[in-house]
């Protein structure tokens, strides 16, 4: 499991403070016989920059889109280096894979967080760069642990006027006036969509300039995601689970800047770059499945995929096709609390914030548009994607394709080999109610595991045979 990171720096500090005081696929609906399109809408397709995949690369893992973080030499004290994944060099091999070495725009080297965060993770031991981060732990507030950091941090620099107190303070200001809002009720859930606005409410709309008072009251509710596999992004038109995010990929990728971005020059430097990342998150392939698979089964499961499942997340093969569906809440029925959130009241503030502000302006503006519902996502790779639903609230496909069957309260290892390859997706256990914070309780507001029941009228067999076919995308 993935430990909080500024938990895990608290440790060390204290001891420094005693010691030192995809494929063209085509977009036309498949006419399945006995498929319904009702409650579905197509989501139109919007025009994306091009860039150059390996300076993508290269700008992703070693760039400087957040541009404050922990002083280098502080921040080398007390962590591990972790496995070089990513193949870096320099200050960056030294150092965990979701963080980089970068250079404040004062010149003083910083260790910052990156996309790696939340977008690379393990699954059977193997690492995967594009594979949303399904152990991350945000049940702390993580903020509980600045007053120590600021603290060594001055003392180890000579105070809060040092050049690097100030090339940390960005940083801090953000974990404090994030933090408190993020935590999740289990391991594993992520809170993104609530930092984008909870940043924005500390930002000016078209300056970008931070105000540590917000804009307006931060509302305490916190509604989990999962976090999608960059792979899919190359078929989709909309990004984000609920499509609202709609025209230009770029620009809402390198939103994840606005963490500790300085003003619009910074983000227009930053935004320049992204159109490399694009066209390398474009460049992702989905992990091939790494265990036998039953070709005679898998091929039956290949039908009822097509008469069942097909129409809604796209067909497979040689004429393959996807539709890019947004399929509305009472047809798809899972918990509406994500997307209720983006038609009510209580995102108007953000959206507002961003679509009449810097983020609105051409070349490459982009929109937040909420018209309701979860999009029918592309399968290629599910095998590796557990758990499932825009809350991951369904540890298995077996387990998301028999709503009968589904877990109230499960529990899983959070060890990446802890993978059951029958029912495809996590083990886990069935405590009677929610023990601690590796239970995912499905009873809590926004955790719920309802809808979706379109395999419940598939026989036993029949769903074997499906989820075989599955593993082949
Ligand atoms: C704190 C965790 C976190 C960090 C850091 C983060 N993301 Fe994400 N990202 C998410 C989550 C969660 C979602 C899904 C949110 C939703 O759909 O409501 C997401 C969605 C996306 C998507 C949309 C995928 C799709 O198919 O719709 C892309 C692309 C993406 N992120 C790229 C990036 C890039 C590039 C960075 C770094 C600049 C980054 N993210 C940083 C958590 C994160
Ligand atoms: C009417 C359209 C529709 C049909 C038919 C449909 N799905 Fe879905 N499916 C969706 C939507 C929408 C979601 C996203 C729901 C959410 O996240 O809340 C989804 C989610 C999923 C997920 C989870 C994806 C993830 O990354 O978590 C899987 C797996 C899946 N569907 C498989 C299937 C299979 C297999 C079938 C056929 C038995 C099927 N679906 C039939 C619309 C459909």
């Amino acid at each position: 499991m993935k430990k909080l990171f500024l938990f895990s720096l608290l440790l060390v500090f204290m001891a420094i403070m005693i010691t030192c005081s995809k494929e063209e696929a085509s977009q036309d609906p498949i006419p399945t016989p006995g498929f319904s399109f009702e409650g579905t809408s197509p989501i139109p397709p919007a025009q994306q920059r091009t860039g150059d995949a390996a300076a993508g690369y290269d700008y992703l893992v070693a760039g400087d889109y957040v541009s404050s973080g922990i002083p280098y030499g502080a921040f080398t004290l007390v962590s591990g280096t972790g496995d070089n994944f990513l193949n870096r060099t320099g200050d960056n091999a030294d150092i965990p894979y979701e963080f980089t070495a970068v250079d404040a725009p004062n010149g003083i080297r910083v260790v910052a967080p990156n996309c790696m965060q939340c977008h690379a993770a393990k699954i059977n031991d193997e690492f995967i760069l594009g594979l949303g981060s399904h152990d991350y732990d945000f049940t702390k507030d993580q903020s509980d642990i600045l007053p120590t950091a600021s603290a060594v941090i001055s003392s180890l620099y000579g105070g809060a006027n040092s050049p690097e107190f100030q090339a940390y303070d960005p940083f801090r200001k953000a974990v404090e006036a994030t933090a408190p809002y993020l935590v999740t009720e289990t391991i594993g859930v992520n809170p993104a969509d609530k930092i984008a606005a909870i940043l924005a409410a500390h930002r000016d709309p078209w300056s970008l300039e931070w105000n540590d008072q917000p804009s307006e009251p931060i509302s305490p509710l916190l509604i989990p995601t999962d976090v999608p596999a960059w792979w899919l992004l190359k078929k989709k038109n909309a990004m984000f689970y609920t499509a609202i995010g709609r025209d230009d990929f770029c620009r809402f990728m390198m939103s994840s800047s606005l963490l500790t971005m300085s003003d619009s020059t910074k983000a227009r430097a930053v935004d320049d770059k992204f159109n490399d990342v694009l066209a390398f998150i474009n460049s992702i392939e989905a992990p091939t499945y790494p265990f036998p698979i039953n070709t005679t089964l898998a091929e039956q499961g290949e039908r009822l995929y097509d008469d069942h499942c097909g129409g809604c997340h796209g067909s497979y093969g040689a004429d393959a096709s996807y539709p890019n569906l947004l399929v509305n809440l009472d047809r798809v029925g899972t918990d509406p609390m994500l997307s209720e959130a983006y038609q009510n009241q209580s995102l108007s503030g953000f959206i507002n914030w961003f679509n009449d502000g810097w983020f609105s302006q051409n070349p490459g503006s982009a929109q937040l548009v909420s018209d309701g519902g979860y999009v029918a996502q592309p399968l290629d790779g599910i095998w590796a994607t557990a758990p499932y639903l825009h809350n991951a609230s369904v540890p298995t496909l077996e387990d998301l394709l028999n709503s009968t069957q589904r877990p109230t309260y499960w529990k899983r290892t959070y060890q990446s080999s802890d993978y059951d390859t029958e029912k495809v997706g996590w083990n886990y256990s069935t405590p009677d109610s929610k023990v601690d914070k590796k239970t995912y309780d499905t009873t809590l507001p926004g955790y719920g595991n309802q809808g979706h029941r379109f395999g419940d009228k598939l026989s036993s067999s029949e769903r074997t045979a499906l989820i075989e076919y599955l593993k082949t995308l």
